[in-house]
């Protein structure tokens, strides 16, 4: 397993030169899969609340942002945290990178008020450590091309949850995610 140095950052703290480098990491890490929609942003869709950084002699190789927000589970507001942009530099995959940042954003989201980890994904990195894909149906706002385009509800797919407390989750509740997916 690579070691690496973990920083945490408030997006508000970010630098210019800060973001590029995560726009950089995001390219290569979803150029690999063909997926590069990021348009040259540090983000997918919307801009996130803290970013967990990986970093390698002072490079950056590993990433993972978080967003919180309640939601609506059949009626009653429960406060989550959403991860996005899970990525590793394709130099360093499968050194265990991913395992590591993940592992450390658990710690951290434990000491919140958040009751869940939401993400969209379906990379075994995410079952190793605890998460359980479900199938609610989920009301979002669907954004594309930096464009809000209607209010969708649907069974989701790819969505996985990770309990913080002692709270589960409810596999029959109509969920409303109060905005867009993480
Ligand atoms: C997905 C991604 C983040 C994984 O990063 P990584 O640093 O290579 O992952 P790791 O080396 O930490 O591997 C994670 C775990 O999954 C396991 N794993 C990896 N591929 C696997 C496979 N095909 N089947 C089963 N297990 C697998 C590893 O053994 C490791 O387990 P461990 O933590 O118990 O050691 C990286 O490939 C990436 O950036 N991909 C492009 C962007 C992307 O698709 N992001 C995810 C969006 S949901």
């Amino acid at each position: 397993m690579k070691r690496i140095e973990i920083e945490n950052r408030d997006e508000l703290s970010l630098t210019r030169a800060e973001d590029d480098e995560i726009a950089g990491l995001l390219s290569a890490a979803f150029g690999q899969n063909g997926d590069d929609d990021f348009g040259g942003r540090s983000f997918y869709k919307q801009r996130h609340h803290l970013r967990v950084l990986g970093r390698s002699d002072g490079r950056l190789i590993g990433h993972i942002a978080i967003c919180f927000r309640v939601i609506n589970v059949a009626g009653t507001l429960v406060p989550v945290t959403g991860l996005a942009e899970v990525a590793t530099h394709p130099d360093h995959g499968g050194q265990g990178i991913a395992g590591q940042l993940l592992k450390h954003t658990i710690a951290l989201l434990r000491q919140t008020q958040a009751a869940f980890v939401l993400l969209f994904g379906d990379h075994p990195v995410y079952a190793r450590n605890g998460f359980r894909a479900v199938t609610n149906t989920l009301r979002y706002t669907k954004i594309e091309d930096s464009r809000t385009e209607s209010v969708v509800s649907a069974p989701t797919r790819y969505l996985q949850v990770l309990p913080l407390t002692d709270q589960a989750w409810d596999d029959q509740a109509d969920v409303d995610l109060l905005g867009h997916l993480f």
